[in-house]
């Protein structure tokens, strides 16, 4: 057995170079995001091992421009093609290619590469997400919405491309970890962890009244505005669950959660014969960035070691689905199935925008995604889904029915 090295830092950088021993070519889409910024923090520190091809971002130009020239990136693109002077200028006499616009996004994705790392928010990732996909390198998927919404339809496409996907998200990481050596046949479960969130102990009463920084504010992860008001109300969990049953041979009824305030266990899978195994880490997403990007070898990470005789407790507890409802509705959209899971995703796109614009209280999040489930039914959205493009339109046709409830008042306020 290998022997831990004392520090992260002191583990030898082994050069995740490719089958031809040169660098690994890597993609960063959502590159001015929190899974960006890890992402490009790995690859700064193992230079040699890597080369950066394209850098995405929507608007954020002076950050994707400063990110693209400190990576050396070959193109950087701007989803917003007002912003393309500047980004051009921003640019000059870096040698940088410069593009603008959801076109152009979807090319920089298809660009040849050994691994892209999926990172933009929301259903808006699924395009680029996808085009990236079908061009059957390694996939890094951070963005858990393009399986949330397009599930079904999405593993088509990796299955029929080729295509390597490595989950990002920490939970389904560590899965995967415990899945590429044990015997996938003898699962009885999957257990994801969950933190609680800022309101884990809040009586609904205060989480009613919780303020925009309130929610903002998670324990344990440092991650981007959506995710961690998802976090808050817990529907990232219901996400997360949603993700789990298109990335792993397990059913509905044998996805479970757990909450577990220190975010050190990520997952746990039990097997029939009584066994559970577990990934345990610090909540660093360098780590699952780092199995993403060098599996099935490992690469060192700057991570804070583990120290179990530190962190001294590991607690569990149930989810409480009546101060988070959230987790209900996931939960049951996942198994309604069709296109349930795009609506209660775009519904929840346009639930936390409006909550972070001050429109909404948190306790509304889910009364909003909830009541768009519900239109969106008697409107007869909750069908199969036949392709990309029919998940695109009925994210837009969930979004606008969420809108309508927003403007007609009432829900979520
Ligand atoms: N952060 C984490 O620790 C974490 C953990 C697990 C999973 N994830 C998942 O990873 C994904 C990214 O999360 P994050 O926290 O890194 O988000 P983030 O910090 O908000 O960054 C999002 C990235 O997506 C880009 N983007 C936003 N809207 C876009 C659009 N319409 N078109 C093109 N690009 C767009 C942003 O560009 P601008 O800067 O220009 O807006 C930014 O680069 C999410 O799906 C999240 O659920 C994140």
């Amino acid at each position: 057995m290998q022997r831990a090295a004392e520090t992260a830092q002191e583990v030898p950088v082994r050069p995740s170079v490719d089958a031809d021993g040169g660098p690994k070519r890597i993609s960063v889409l959502g590159a001015t995001g929190s899974i960006g910024a890890s992402t490009l923090d790995l690859i700064a520190r193992n230079e040699r091992a890597f080369e950066v091809v394209a850098v995405t971002a929507h608007t954020s130009v002076d950050v994707l421009a400063e990110r693209a020239r400190l990576c050396r990136a070959e193109r950087a693109v701007i989803g917003d093609p007002a912003l393309y002077d500047q980004l051009k200028e921003a640019l000059s006499g870096s040698g940088i290619e410069a593009a603008a616009g959801d076109e152009a996004l979807v090319e920089a994705a298809q660009m040849p590469v050994h691994c892209t790392v999926a990172a933009i928010v929301g259903a808006a990732g699924l395009k680029p997400t996808v085009a990236a996909v079908r061009s059957g390198q390694r996939m890094a998927l951070a963005n858990k919405e393009c399986l949330v919404s397009a599930g079904d339809v999405f593993m088509q496409e990796v299955a029929r491309a080729g295509c390597e996907l490595v989950p990002v998200d920490s939970e389904h990481s560590a899965a995967f970890q415990i899945l590429e050596q044990a015997d996938a046949e003898g699962i009885e479960d999957i257990t994801l962890t969950a933190s609680g969130g800022p309101f884990r102990d809040w009586p609904l009463e205060r989480i009613q009244r919780a303020t925009r920084e309130q929610a903002l504010k998670h324990p344990n992860w440092s991650m981007g505005a959506k995710i961690t008001v998802d976090s808050a109300t817990m529907m990232n969990k219901g996400l997360e669950l949603i993700e789990a049953l298109h990335l792993f041979p397990v059913e509905t009824h044998q996805l479970r959660m757990l909450v577990h305030p220190q975010s050190i266990v990520h997952c746990l899978i039990s097997f029939v014969d009584g066994s559970v195994l577990a990934q345990l880490a610090e909540p660093d997403m360098r780590t699952p960035i780092a199995v993403a990007l060098s599996w099935p070898r490992r690469m060192a990470a700057p991570t804070k070691k583990l120290d179990l005789a530190e962190v001294s407790q590991l607690t569990f507890e149930a989810a409480d689905e009546v101060r988070f409802p959230a987790i209900r509705l996931a939960r049951e959209a996942m198994e309604r199935g069709g296109m349930a899971p795009a609506i209660l995703n775009a519904a929840n796109e346009i639930a936390v925008e409006a909550f972070l614009a001050g429109r909404i209280t948190v306790p509304g999040i889910a009364a909003l995604v909830s009541e768009t489930l519900h239109h969106a039914e008697g409107r007869g959205l909750v069908r199969e889904a036949s392709c990309v493009d029919s998940v695109l339109e009925c994210d837009a046709h969930a979004r606008l029915i969420a809108q309508e409830l927003l403007v007609g008042g009432g829900v979520g306020a």
